[in-house]
């Protein structure tokens, strides 16, 4: 397996550092010219510092390599209930929507609403939590910190939200549209209030692969009160679209060990992908979108 200086520089980034045989040309090795960049990576990663006394088999719940547990097929239907409002926006109608929203009291204390960025036509879609503090004053998600960790995780499998072919384009939104005072946890009506605005983001994008990061966005988008733990490494489906499930960055900045988790997850959805590329009838792909490598 060969990794690009790149791809190195990004997993060095991400805060792993690889055990891999040396270099080696073959399918694969150039991530700037085909399919996105780890996806047939296999080394042997760890995060900086490794838990004393914990074997690897013990820190993951499922080797990356393993088969999936289902097949990843489209089935989408209509997201949201007929009556919902937001169900029938367009784009333009969507953002004024979320702009002007008023439903809960989160919109007394915000700067402005987030309502998310990126390629509308992205096969990725991005759902994290809520807008932080420089999410609520610039008007973006994943601006801060954790925005930053975010971007090299996305970079590190050949992903952008800058401009590029849809298959390498994510578009990111957040469960919550407007930040939470001091950075409080989502309120389970807040999240109840805010969904369809989400719902409808994910219809519009109708993206091959759902990336849920964190605990919010995982339980509220899967109805679950499962730990994060107990959820990565299963392929979900929101509606149809496939889902994949891993750490918050604000999490991975916190608890570094857990880096190497999320690259499993990172490499597991881009499986996902992979297969849906063959397989989502909610999105046939489209001829000019497929890397020059398949
Ligand atoms: N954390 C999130 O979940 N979303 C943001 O937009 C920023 C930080």
């Amino acid at each position: 397996m060969r990794w690009s200086a790149r791809q190195r520089a990004m997993l060095q980034a991400m805060g792993l550092r690889m055990w891999d045989a040396p270099p080696s040309s073959g399918p694969g090795a150039d991530p700037d010219g085909g399919e996105p960049a780890a996806a047939a990576a296999s080394p042997v990663l760890q995060a900086k510092a490794a838990a004393p006394g914990l074997a690897r088999d013990e820190r993951s719940e499922r080797r990356p390599d393993s088969p999936l547990p289902e097949r990843a097929r489209g089935e989408v239907g209509p997201l949201l209930p007929e009556a919902t409002d937001a169900g029938t926006l367009d784009w333009p109608a969507l953002r004024a929507a979320v702009s002007s929203c008023r439903a809960c009291a989160l919109c007394e204390s915000r700067t402005q609403t987030v309502f998310g960025t990126g390629n509308p036509d992205a096969d990725w879609m991005i759902v994290g939590e809520a807008p932080g503090m420089h999410e609520d004053r610039l008007g973006e998600p994943f601006v801060g910190k954790a925005g930053q960790l975010l971007d090299v995780m996305l970079h590190a499998i050949g992903l952008t939200r800058e401009p590029g072919p849809a298959a390498r384009q994510v578009f990111i939104a957040n469960t919550l549209k407007c930040r939470p005072p001091g950075n409080r946890n989502p309120l389970p009506d807040e999240l109840a209030r805010c969904e369809p605005f989400l719902v409808r983001q994910i219809e519009l994008v109708r993206p091959r692969v759902i990336l849920a990061l964190g605990r919010f966005a995982v339980q509220a988008l899967l109805r679950s009160n499962e730990p994060i733990g107990r959820l990565r490494g299963h392929l979900h489906r929101y509606h149809g679209v496939p889902l994949v499930v891993t750490y918050h960055p604000a999490y991975l900045l916190r608890n570094p060990l857990d880096k190497a988790r999320a690259w499993d997850d990172l490499r597991f959805a881009l499986e996902v992908w992979r297969r849906c590329d063959t397989e989502c009838e909610h999105r046939p792909r489209q001829a000019e979108a497929i890397p020059a490598s398949e």
